[in-house]
């Protein structure tokens, strides 16, 4: 695989919210591809961060492509406000939406790229009636709700399962699902992640971490050294 093939989407959970469109501005510039944007409603998971105002708030500082990650319940609701604020894509937990299959249209009716999150412990088996409607599946390797987490192990195992699946199905449709993941992602494992069949990578700590708040290239270096190890992989 290219190395610009390779997804690396900074989660701005754990940027500088007092100077939120100037952290944005600044990783993309320093390689990032998308912005990780992580909803949370303090019911579906134990933690309340950001909405569509703060979407819409963040949309004219990039042209990079928003990737919304919702970890609300319930999720149709909220949909078109963030398609509304500029979201490109949009994620959801196939627990958090009492009609997956719906959920999925209504974020491609509202002209958005769609995909299903896959907790630690949610089987895959959730996708195989949808194929047709993930443009992205996204799994995760941590519980959701908080940054700075440590990365699962079994999530490895999940990844290379997954990519079988999407690899099955992109041979009989010829369409290409990407295969994301989110969660304790830093340089010491992107490479083995890469490895298991990821293409597309959230980190927020090891990103938003390595700040150095004078600088305005503050994450140029992070960004390269994971750049470099995907280029290992
Ligand atoms: C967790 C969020 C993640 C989180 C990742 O619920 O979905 O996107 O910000 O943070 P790190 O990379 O620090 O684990
Ligand atoms: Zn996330």
């Amino acid at each position: 695989m290219a190395d610009r093939d390779f997804i690396i989407a900074p989660s701005i959970l754990s940027a500088n919210f007092a100077k939120l469109g100037e952290e944005v501005a600044n990783v993309i510039a320093a390689g990032a591809d998308w912005v990780h944007f992580d909803v949370m409603d303090n019911h579906y998971v134990p933690n309340l961060t950001i909405g569509p105002l703060v979407c819409e708030a963040i949309r004219p500082c990039t042209t990079a492509p928003i990737d919304v990650h919702l970890m609300v319940k319930p999720v149709d609701r909220i949909i078109p406000d963030f398609a509304k604020a500029g979201a490109n894509i949009i994620t959801f937990h196939p627990e958090a939406s009492d009609h997956i299959d719906r959920t999925l249209g209504l974020i491609r009716d509202q002209g958005c790229q769609a995909g299903l999150v896959f907790n630690p412990a949610t089987p895959l088996e959730l996708m195989d009636y949808v194929l047709d409607k993930l443009d992205l599946v996204l799994l995760m390797s941590v519980n959701p709700g908080f940054g700075g987490q440590k990365f699962i192990p079994a999530t490895l195992a999940k990844a290379r399962q997954t990519r079988a699946k999407l690899d099955a199905y992109e041979q009989q449709s010829g369409r290409h699902i990407r295969l994301e993941i989110d969660g304790g992602v830093n340089v010491g494992n992107i490479a083995e992640i890469a490895g298991a069949g990821v293409d597309s990578f959230v980190a927020g700590s090891a990103v938003f971490g390595a700040r150095k708040e004078s600088d305005p290239h503050r994450y140029d270096s992070v960004l390269a050294a994971l750049r470099n190890e995907l280029s290992k992989a």
